[in-house]
């Protein structure tokens, strides 16, 4: 789809990823940006220079009523980005049970609310795209982080079949396979990178171009270029992590 007249909502868009596709829809020609955040005065864009497109929302997608509240004051949406997401540490036996639960409720169930709640909406509106922001880590477990793995797995096999299902909707479905973005979900790591301006700018590209599966960063691309020749291969590079 062009984003050119679009009207987009992103989740989670008051920092990371979600503040830089926020700006890049913006800067791209979207009629209208809404830009949802548990805290909308938390938004720095709203008195940026596309404060003009940009619209601040309250939603927490943990919270069905705010999700509800959010589709109805959003009727015009053609493009629903999935960005909102948690990291959690902790392995299969000894994971927090409140992190088990909160990965599922924000990464499985809070994606999977929110898209039953809007992809009506873009249908009536004469078609559009959803898009998830899913990870590398959704292809193949890193056992220190293996709820977020597993929440990302489910994600990633929810959009797959939401695919099949909104095709004839008229609506697109993009899942986003990022390695590590320089944002605060990833300060703790020391690893390569990715900026997160650039990796909007590749999803961004993505849509317009109808990609389906985005690795919109180097690192991830090589990792999609494995697990695509072997997926098991991923499994082992991964194992140690
Ligand atoms: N950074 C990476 O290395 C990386 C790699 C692969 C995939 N990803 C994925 O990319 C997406 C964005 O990540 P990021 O790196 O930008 O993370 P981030 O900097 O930690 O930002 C996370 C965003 O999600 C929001 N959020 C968390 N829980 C929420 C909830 N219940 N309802 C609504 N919003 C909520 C946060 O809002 P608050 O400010 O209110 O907490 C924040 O805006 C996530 O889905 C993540 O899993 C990231």
């Amino acid at each position: 789809m062009k984003i050119t007249n679009s009207v987009a909502i992103v989740t989670g868009a008051n920092r990371g990823i979600g503040a830089s596709l926020v700006r890049a829809l913006a800067a791209r020609g979207a009629r209208r940006v809404y830009a949802a955040a548990r805290r909308p005065e938390s938004l720095p864009m709203a008195a940026g220079p596309h404060h003009n497109v940009v619209v601040p929302l309250v939603l927490d997608v943990t919270s069905t009523t705010q999700i509800a509240t959010a589709a109805a004051t959003a009727p015009d949406v053609t493009l629903l980005v999935n960005n909102a997401g948690i990291l959690t540490r902790g392995g299969i036996l000894d994971a927090d049970p409140d992190d088990i639960e909160r990965e599922l409720a924000v990464n499985f169930l809070g994606l999977l609310r929110t898209t039953r709640a809007f992809v009506p909406l873009i249908e009536a509106n004469g078609g559009g795209a959803v898009v998830n922001l899913l990870s590398v880590l959704a292809l193949a477990p890193m056992p220190s982080t293996a709820m977020y793995c597993a929440a990302k797995a489910a994600a990633d096999s929810a959009t797959r079949s939401l695919r099949a299902e909104a095709a004839a909707r008229n609506i697109t479905v993009h899942g986003v396979y990022p390695a590590f973005v320089d944002t605060d979900m990833a300060a703790g790591i020391n690893a390569d990178k990715a900026d997160p301006a650039q990796v909007a700018e590749a999803i961004v590209d993505g849509i317009e171009q109808g990609t389906e599966n985005m690795t919109p960063d180097p690192v991830a691309a090589n990792l999609w270029q494995a697990w695509t020749a072997d997926p098991r291969s991923l499994d082992q590079l991964f194992a140690g992590g």
